[in-house]
């Protein structure tokens, strides 16, 4: 047994879906979470720059003496996980990308998926390199939605702006007569309902959060590191308030927190 954190981050409100799922697989365990406000959009940096924010947030949750890490942010798992793990060998770190990779893997029936994500992530190339990996005859389409991350933020995710957004990036997939796509940024699970309208009811959405979720729960039970009688308690840090980060904290995770400011540059 192991009753210390689990640390998560993203660049902004995007990663709180992740912390929804690890609340609903793993209600015990307490938690870390760190938001780049300050910093917000990762999408549409460099690598260099993205894994730089990373290891500077690793290094904050590593003084809050967290367990495992969860990098709650597609963006940053795709172009800097392995840098990560190389920097920090003595904590177990996890991303997003795999588990979306297998869920999609497992909901195509036609053998064609679009991938949605951050212009950083498409660029890397993550995605399909991972499925091609295990199904090299699955067919991939993607298509980069940089603005579902600031509508995210705002909170516009159902509304007539968020719709025209998502039809005009998403019709080109539907075009291409994908039967999957994966919600390939955490801050899109967040305009889920807007995305299903115009996608219809046939084709599956994935998102990667709860697998990982998972995953996390399979690496602690066999390292014998759950904490079996946490209390499940939540701490949130931010680099800069935000009125949105309190708001969809307390919308998504049904509690009202108070997420603490944080210098992260000094990290
Ligand atoms: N939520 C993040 C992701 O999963 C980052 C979005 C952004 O900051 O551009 O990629």
């Amino acid at each position: 047994m192991d009753n210390r954190p689990i640390g998560l981050f993203d660049s902004g409100v995007g990663g709180l879906t992740v912390v929804k799922q690890v609340m609903k697989v793993l209600p015990n365990e307490k938690t870390i979470y760190f938001g780049d406000t300050a910093r917000v959009p990762y999408g549409s940096k460099t690598k260099e720059t993205v894994t730089k924010f990373s290891e500077q947030i690793i290094r904050f949750l590593l003084t809050k003496d967290v367990k495992a890490i969860i990098i709650a942010c597609n963006t940053a798992s795709s172009n800097s996980y392995d840098s990560l793990v190389r920097t920090f060998p003595d904590i177990p770190i996890f991303e997003v990308i795999t588990a979306g990779v297998e869920s999609c893997i497992d909901a195509t029936k036609n053998k064609r998926v679009g991938i949605i994500g951050t212009q950083a992530t498409v660029r890397s190339g993550a995605y399909e390199l991972g499925i091609k990996q295990r199904m090299p005859d699955i067919r991939v389409f993607t298509n980069p939605c940089p603005l579902f991350v600031p509508l995210a933020e705002e909170g516009w995710t159902d509304n007539e702006v968020a719709y025209l957004t998502a039809k005009s990036y998403l019709d080109p997939l539907l075009e291409n007569g994908v039967d999957t796509i994966v919600l390939g940024c955490t801050h899109y699970p967040l305009l889920k309902r807007c995305i299903s309208k115009v996608v219809g009811t046939d084709v599956t959405l994935v998102d990667p959060a709860k697998a990982t979720a998972m995953k996390m729960r399979r690496f602690l039970e066999t390292n014998d590191m759950l904490n079996s009688d946490g209390d499940g308690s939540r701490t949130f840090y931010v680099s800069d308030h935000t009125q949105s980060f309190d708001t969809l904290c307390e919308r998504l995770l049904k509690q009202h927190y108070i997420a603490e400011k944080t210098d992260i540059e000094k990290y």
